[in-house]
């Protein structure tokens, strides 16, 4: 199988940088196929890799945004010298004070800091249209989402789990949007925003 941009996966291996897992991709590249979004809002680049692809594989506008300056500056940088510069719109900033400056969303990608989804929901999830979707990643927390929270050791990891699993049952029942669970990669969480009638 031929990998994209294979300098930035070996960049984030390397340097021990999360970034989308293959399958996970698999699964979002059919979901845009279908949907042919025209503008992409992604909360959390890292270094620009899952932003790349979305440029690559949709003609859409794509938004994104990272706080951490280092990601940042290799973020700005992967995407300034990539051929899709001109459609990828990156910012350093935390997406909590950020004011969002593009058009209506069609697809939002929610991939930043975990135990913060909720958040991110709330605050991103006005910008996209009825019948926009909103996916979520990491629903799994690498099976540990199995687990009773007692059999969690790691404090930092009980509290994503338990948030996850917080944030999983508050989507399923979110009056407005029908949410499912897909088994790719680590847990992709699919929303779609329901067409008012
Ligand atoms: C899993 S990585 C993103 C991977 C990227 N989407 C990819 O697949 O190539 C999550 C990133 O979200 C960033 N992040 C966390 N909280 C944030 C916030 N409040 N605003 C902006 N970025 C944030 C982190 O610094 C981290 O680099």
């Amino acid at each position: 199988m031929i990998m994209d941009f294979p300098d930035i996966v070996n960049y984030a291996k390397i340097h021990d940088v999360p970034i989308i897992e293959a399958d996970s991709w698999s699964t979002i590249k059919q979901i845009i196929d279908k949907q042919q979004p025209k503008t992409i809002l992604e909360i959390g680049s890292a270094i620009g890799y899952s932003a790349l692809l979305f440029a690559k594989y949709s003609d859409a506008e794509v938004y994104t945004i990272e706080k951490d300056e280092h990601r940042a500056e290799v973020a700005a940088r992967n995407i300034s010298s990539s051929e899709y510069a001109d459609r990828i719109h990156f910012y350093h900033d935390n997406a909590f004070t950020w004011k969002y400056p593009g058009a209506v969303v069609d697809l939002l990608f929610i991939d930043a800091a975990k135990a913060q989804n909720k958040a991110f929901f709330e605050r991103f999830e006005p910008f996209v249209r009825p019948g926009g979707i909103i996916l979520t990643d990491n629903m799994n927390i690498r099976g540990h989402i199995e687990l009773e929270l007692s059999e969690i050791k790691s404090r930092n990891l009980k509290r994503i789990v338990r948030r996850t699993k917080e944030y999983r049952q508050w989507l399923e029942q979110l009056p407005g949007y029908d949410t499912i669970i897909l088994a790719a990669g680590d847990g992709l969480a699919l929303t779609v925003k329901k067409e008012k009638l």
